[in-house]
């Protein structure tokens, strides 16, 4: 029965008054009860099994789910590598569980000195530095080193971390439309037209996470050394598993070494979390460690997760990592094709994010409310997330995938958009009748 919990967004309860702020998150909690009860609330799922290809989960009213798994983010399946969970292992016996300090106090340890040079190596820059998350990374390097008068310009899709940090920075902030290149130059034109004396970093990614599509990078740095401006690429979604090396699209579009600002998460493809900037000076680096609130004033990553990491760049840099990089693309085409026969659409280009359109949020629920039942596990992503009416299925494709775990995806899709379509048909029916 399709009634409840279709209408509605996150969007509506992020600006609630009143002076109590304690009752701040009354509206959105009754609002969000109401899609737990009708089992339209995919969000906050935990997991059994951790990130396999076949996932044991529950949902946050403890409703257990079982399915192919393609919610989760581990694009070349390192987090099940043996090699890793030893590295983890040893690390923990060897160092113990904990950071105890933030980078500036104590809290390096030899493996973390050798990721931020393997990380500088990796991408032929001359520096990295770590921090504890992808997101902090993002926030941290625009919050670190943008001041009050200085300016952002930021692609449209720019992950949230990119925004918040710029928002916390100046309120110069321009968006220019997602990948349009003449947008952000007239931004910077009328920018420098009014202001020689401040700063200006331009914002993009290096795979953008929700539409799957690349900005050119080599056009982007120009323009930016064109209007004195900096570029800043986020390679959360590529670095590691897109390219024949797994340079992602920097290393693709042949900018290796050649961009200004370089920053990444190690959570979708390095098997942990963490997040790092890499830079060509020093003084960048330097700058960040003691100003970059999210580094400067938290702890460091573990001594296990270090070391997880630089074992992850040490598959990705081997002919293992190779071949995975090899099948992950190979299940990437598998699973577009597969989704394109069965009449649906899919976004961008090819790159372990798929994401399948659906369109109005309420389908996009009622559709994502049947795929556990039929043994998948895949992410709904909606408003304000995506633009209104945009919603969609997101799969993350691992190379651990199977075929048949790709073609069950597909099938459970195209049947439950078609079953979900009935069933508001029918519900505005019985609506009407009434
Ligand atoms: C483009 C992008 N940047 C940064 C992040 C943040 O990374 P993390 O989840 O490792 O904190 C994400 C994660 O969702 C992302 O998609």
């Amino acid at each position: 029965m399709v009634d409840d919990g279709l209408s509605g967004s996150a969007r509506d309860f992020r600006v609630p008054g009143g002076p109590d702020l304690l009752t701040r998150g009354d509206a959105f909690h009754r609002w969000q009860d109401g899609r737990r009860r009708n089992g339209v609330w995919p969000y906050s799922r935990a997991t059994e099994s951790g990130p396999a290809t076949a996932c044991d989960a529950y949902d946050d009213a403890g409703r257990a789910q079982r399915g192919v798994n393609f919610a989760s983010q581990d694009y070349l399946s390192l987090s099940a590598h043996p090699a890793i969970a030893a590295a983890a292992t040893e690390t923990i016996a060897r160092f113990g569980v904990h950071s105890a300090g933030s980078a500036v106090l104590l809290g390096n340890t030899s493996i973390s000195v050798a990721l931020e040079r393997r990380i500088a190596e990796f991408l032929s820059m001359e520096e990295a530095i770590l921090y504890p998350t992808g997101w902090a990374a993002g926030y941290g390097v625009i919050r670190g080193l943008v001041r009050s008068a200085d300016h952002v310009v930021l692609d449209a899709l720019a992950h949230t971390c990119l925004q918040e940090g710029a928002n916390a920075a100046t309120r110069n902030i321009s968006v220019f439309r997602h990948l349009d290149l003449d947008h952000c130059r007239s931004k910077l034109r009328s920018i420098r037209a009014k202001d020689a004396e401040n700063g200006v970093l331009v914002v993009t990614e290096g795979l953008f996470s929700m539409d799957s599509d690349t900005p050119d990078i080599i056009a982007l740095q120009q323009l930016c050394r064109e209007y004195r401006a900096t570029l800043l690429v986020d390679v959360a979604h590529d670095l590691g598993c897109l390219g024949d090396d797994g340079r992602g699209q920097i290393g693709i579009q042949g900018m290796l070494g050649k961009v200004d600002l370089v920053m990444g998460s190690f959570s979708k493809t390095f098997a942990s979390n963490g997040g790092f900037v890499a830079t060509n000076k020093r003084a960048i680096k330097e700058y960040l460690r003691y100003y970059s609130p999210s580094t400067t004033f938290s702890n460091a990553l573990s001594p296990a997760q270090t070391a997880v990491i630089l074992k992850a760049f040490e598959i990705v840099g081997s002919t293992e990592g190779h071949i995975l990089r090899g099948k992950l693309l190979e299940n990437v085409t598998f699973l577009r094709n597969s989704l394109v026969e069965r009449g649906l659409e899919i976004f961008g280009d090819p790159s372990a994010i798929v994401c399948v359109k659906v369109g109005a949020e309420n389908l996009a629920r009622v559709v994502s409310r049947s795929l556990p039942d039929m043994g998948l596990l895949a992410n709904l992503v909606e408003y304000p997330a995506v633009a209104k009416g945009s919603a969609r299925l997101r799969l993350q494709v691992m190379a651990g995938h199977s075929r048949s775990d790709i073609l069950h995806a597909a099938e459970c899709i195209r049947k439950a958009v078609d079953a979900s379509v009935d069933d508001l048909m029918h519900a505005a029916g019985r609506t009407q009748a009434a």
